[in-house]
């Protein structure tokens, strides 16, 4: 049977595993799906001791994807531009590593969520890596403009700075968002890990089509929380992100795309909610 695992720490509560084997379900595929908790600075080690015991392919979560992508011998161009990887194949022994979170964002936003890209007017608060790995792929569906916000200016500042030939976008710290009607909201901080919400005015949302928080829980975010009683019009979190990048991470190794549709149902009930 192939083996496969999702590396992090921590890794225990990853929805990976049950993601991945409702899909292989799909196509009748038998698989090992396992969770590997990795020390921190002994990523490379525990990724090598993985493909050593015959293991296939890899998902890289939290706070690992900087040290898979300095540790791929060969990268996506899609890795390459996020500096960060998600999902490695062992071919050969040749360790391939790709990013899925940007295009598991996007078909998201357009398959699931009906939101389209093109010409719209896009706020992401945050500069850390999570923005990385998605705005080359926001930016392939020529929005009209993208604001990175973030309280350290320099960090939004250097990260626009490398995507500056890929469209307009900008950079500025939070309190410095000029008021406007933007599209859409995503909130890409790690503000929500201890419960807190990045500080812009909430007038920022109230003409909102979609707040988009790329965290998720059993139940809605603080960050969603505060967009919906700021007056966005729609409101929701990443799981969808999490399943659209986990089928994309599912193609690159069996080859076939999975109906994500199905496996939304049975996340929802393993996180308890309706
Ligand atoms: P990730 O890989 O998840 O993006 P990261 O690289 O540590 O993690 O980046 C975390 C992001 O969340 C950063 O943009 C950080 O802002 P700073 O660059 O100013 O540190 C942002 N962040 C974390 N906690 C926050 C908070 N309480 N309010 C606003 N932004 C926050």
């Amino acid at each position: 049977m192939k083996k496969f695992a999702v590396i992090g720490n921590p890794v225990a509560h990853s929805l990976s595993p049950v993601i991945h084997k409702a899909f292989a379900n799909q196509f009748n595929i038998e698989l090992e799906y396992g969770k590997i908790k990795a020390d921190i600075g002994k990523f490379a080690a525990s990724a090598d001791h993985f493909r050593d015991q015959g293991g296939v392919g890899l998902n890289v979560t939290i706070p690992f994807k900087q040290d898979a992508f300095d540790w791929a011998d060969a990268l996506s161009e899609r890795a390459s531009e996020a500096q960060a990887v998600n999902t490695i194949s062992f071919n050969n022994g040749r360790k391939f590593g790709d990013n899925t979170d940007g295009i598991g964002l996007v078909q998201d936003l357009k398959n699931n969520l009906g939101v389209e890209l093109e010409g719209k007017s896009v706020l992401i608060l945050g500069a850390g890596g999570a923005v990385r790995g998605v705005l080359g792929p926001i930016l392939a569906q020529t929005p009209a403009r993208i604001l990175v916000a973030n309280r350290t200016a320099e960090k939004a500042r250097q990260l626009v700075e490398s995507f500056a030939g890929s469209g307009e976008i900008a950079a500025c710290v939070p309190d410095e968002i000029p008021a406007g009607d933007y599209d859409l909201v995503i909130n890409a901080t790690a503000a929500s890990l201890d419960g807190s919400v990045p500080s812009i005015a909430g007038s920022l949302v109230e003409n909102s089509a979609l707040v988009y928080d790329m965290m998720y829980a059993a139940a809605p975010t603080v960050f969603m929380q505060w967009a919906r009683a700021n007056g966005a019009g729609r409101v929701c979190d990443g799981l969808g992100m999490l399943i659209e990048q986990a089928a994309q991470s599912f193609m690159r190794w069996h080859g076939s795309m999975p109906d994500t549709q199905p496996v939304f149902s049975v996340i929802n009930r393993q996180l308890g909610r309706a």
